[in-house]
């Protein structure tokens, strides 16, 4: 049993069997939130980047569950300083956790916490769960090698960022969604701020033009994967 919840900007929650991911847990202060981070109850994070609306309540929630983070190793790092279990991996490695396969993928982006840590490279995930395989691309412009990464692994599910400026906006995510040849497409990282205003109904438009489906999720819905 493998269920997808959306939370709104570009965290997202997965139940998998007996185990609870979240990826990129920005609740406090995210306008779009459904959760109040004092309820969320998880084994393992996996984080994008450090950026302060992925990295969100990571501290606060791995504490509390007693929960593995996985990140890149340089935020991996930071997070060991403060007491929190990591696991650091580095962009292109893989490896098998209790729930499944993570794999760290490209991002082109920046990554940094506030006040400036620097916390290595910011990645894409790859999550294998069975099955089935989810692609969260974290922050990210459009690049050609997601077509690479279509061609090596048939991804059931991606997360896009749509909102532009920070990330890629609807035009580009579009032409991703072709590139990772994805088999259904949910976009993420719009709306939460004025600056990341996007339609998603434009966005499904445009992606079912090009013959792929789109789910278009509101806070605290779920998809069965
Ligand atoms: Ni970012
Ligand atoms: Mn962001």
């Amino acid at each position: 049993m493998t269920k997808l919840i959306y939370h709104g900007h570009s965290c997202v929650e997965i139940k998998h069997n007996e185990h609870t991911i979240f990826i990129d847990p920005f609740i406090e202060g995210n306008p779009l939130s459904d959760l109040k981070v004092g309820e969320v109850k998880c084994d393992f994070i996996i984080l994008t980047h450090g950026h302060d609306d992925h990295f969100g309540n990571t501290l606060e929630i791995a504490k509390k569950n007693n929960a593995l983070v996985i990140a890149m190793v340089e935020l991996s790092d930071y997070l060991y300083s403060k007491d929190i279990k990591t696991h650091g991996m580095n962009l292109g490695g893989s490896f098998n956790f209790p729930f499944g396969k993570v794999k760290l993928t490209l991002a082109h982006h920046s990554s940094s916490l506030p006040g400036g840590v620097y916390t290595g490279a910011p990645s894409g995930v790859l999550l294998t769960l069975g099955e089935k395989n989810i692609y969260h691309a974290g922050d990210t412009a459009l690049f050609y090698d997601m077509k690479l990464l279509g061609e090596m692994c048939r991804i059931d599910y991606a997360l896009l960022p749509i909102g532009d400026n920070f990330t890629m906006g609807i035009d580009d995510a579009v032409k991703a969604a072709e590139f990772l040849n994805a088999g259904t497409i949910i976009p993420i990282h719009y709306n939460t701020f004025d600056v990341i205003r996007a339609d998603p109904n434009e966005f499904k438009r445009k992606i079912e033009s090009v013959g792929k489906k789109c789910l278009v999720l509101k806070a605290g819905e779920t998809v069965d994967v």
